[in-house]
């Protein structure tokens, strides 16, 4: 199996421990590791050359390039992040706005269409669903229709070796518990959730293709989904 792994910290402390465990029960053949905020992007600009003309022309494409060339690749896209202020790090987002050009409501990869991909977090006491929600809603819009998640309370503090034993050997059953899971993972299915996001857009380009004028050249967007044969000229 092929896994990726974006880490949402470049701190080898709670987030990373867990993650660790989580791959040395995972025992992935590939692995490839990226660390936020040194690997990610800088902040999306909004000049939209990613919409209109192409990702390969956005300023920060050196970056984004090789984390999603990633994502494609592997059987598991991982994200192991800390929650900070209720949501998810402020880098793992930019890498998430720089990815929108891949949504369904753009130009999305099949690829997508049938992994699988695991969300792992951990706050000191604070609910992560939030946090989690921001990751998984961009994967669902990505077209990945099977995304599960852990999320844990360190509630003893932040520091890995300073919350106790018994605590930690929680932690550490309960994430291998959740590695197992994904052992022997098959293609998923489109779910119905991520049929229904891609449906929508179908019908929008659809849209779109039927009112663009005659002499106008058509979008980036059209042109790709024309080329996937998602919609046809009449
Ligand atoms: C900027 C920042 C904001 C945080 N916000 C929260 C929060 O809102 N709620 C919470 O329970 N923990 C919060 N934390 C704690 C983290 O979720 C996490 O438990 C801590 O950073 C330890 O993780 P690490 O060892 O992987 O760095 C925050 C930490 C930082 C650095």
């Amino acid at each position: 199996m092929k896994c990726v792994v974006i880490n949402g910290t470049e701190q080898k402390g709670c987030t990373y421990m867990l993650k660790e465990i989580f791959l040395d029960e995972l025992k992935p053949e590939q692995l490839s590791e990226f660390y936020l905020p040194k690997d990610a992007p800088d902040y999306c600009t909004g000049c939209k050359l990613c919409f209109m003309k192409g990702e390969s022309l956005c300023p920060h494409h050196k970056k984004v390039a090789p984390i999603w060339q990633a994502m494609l690749e592997a059987d598991l896209i991982v994200f192991a992040y800390p929650v900070y202020v209720l949501r998810t790090p402020g880098h793992v987002k930019s890498l998430l706005d720089h990815l929108g050009v891949h949504w369904c409501a753009h130009r999305p990869d099949p690829k997508m269409f049938n992994k699988t991909a695991a969300i792992i977090t951990q706050s000191i006491g604070a609910p992560n669903n939030d946090a989690q929600k921001d990751v998984k809603t961009s994967l669902n819009w990505l077209g990945v229709p099977r995304v599960k998640k852990i999320g844990f309370g360190m509630m003893e503090g932040v520091i890995w070796n300073e919350i106790s034993e018994k605590r930690r050997n929680r932690f550490e059953s309960k994430i291998r518990y959740f590695a197992r899971q994904f052992q022997d993972i098959k293609p998923a299915a489109m779910s119905l959730n991520t049929k229904f996001i891609f449906e929508m857009c179908r019908m929008m380009q659809n849209n779109l293709l039927k009112n663009n004028p005659k002499n106008k050249e058509l979008s980036v967007d059209l042109k790709h989904w024309l080329e996937q044969g998602w919609i046809e000229r009449k």
